[in-house]
């Protein structure tokens, strides 16, 4: 029978998750202070990629076609002009480190057991599905061959749920 006491092993648990992220942030710690050091700030960072990806993606969807035919050549027009070019740059770099961050901050919210705070960890997971979703849905949006690809897999990934009609794939292929 294990006889250690159940508060113990939650401490242990916190500990070691602790000790493992203190060893792999100190690589950091040789260029970056301690309140500097991005490891440290993973929540705020991935706030801040959201708002640099929501105001940059305000400013392309301005300049952006949503009528299907014209959606790719109204994407390279952007790519076209130096400032533009350079707004879809960030939103691309942006969303992207958004997602990588994202993904650091829950794996140092499980490791740290941080994830005992039951309505942060939901409040977070929520967020990150939904910034997930918005990440496919957005590279759709540019739709060359690897946008309809990704459209159709989601597509037929989505129609094995019987609430979506599997035809709504065929969208996805060339007229
Ligand atoms: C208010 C919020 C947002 C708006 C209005 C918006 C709008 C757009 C538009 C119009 C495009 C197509 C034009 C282009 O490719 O340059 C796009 C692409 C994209 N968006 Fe967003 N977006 C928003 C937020 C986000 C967020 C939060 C993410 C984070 C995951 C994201 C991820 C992407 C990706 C990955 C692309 C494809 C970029 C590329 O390959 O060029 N977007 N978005």
């Amino acid at each position: 029978m294990n006889t250690t006491p159940l508060t113990q092993t939650h401490n242990d648990e916190q500990t070691k998750g602790h000790q493992f992220f203190q060893k792999f942030s100190s690589f950091f710690g040789k260029i970056y202070t301690t309140e500097s050091n991005p490891l440290y700030h993973l929540g705020g960072i991935s706030v801040l990629l959201f708002t640099i990806a929501c105001i940059s993606g305000i400013y392309v969807f301005i300049f952006y076609n949503i009528n299907p035919r014209h959606a790719w050549s109204s994407v390279q027009a952007m790519s076209g002009n130096f400032f533009n070019g350079w707004m879809r740059t960030i939103h691309r770099y942006s969303s992207d480190l958004l997602v990588i961050f994202m993904i650091l901050h829950l794996v140092h919210t499980l490791i740290t057991s941080k994830y005992k705070r039951l309505l942060s960890w939901v409040s977070g997971i929520i967020s990150f599905l939904i910034v997930i979703l918005i990440g496919i849905t957005g590279f759709m949006l540019v739709w060359d061959q690897k946008a309809k690809l990704v459209g159709y897999l989601t597509a037929r990934l989505f129609s094995t749920l019987p609430i979506f009609d599997p035809s709504i794939a065929g969208a996805f292929f060339d007229e």
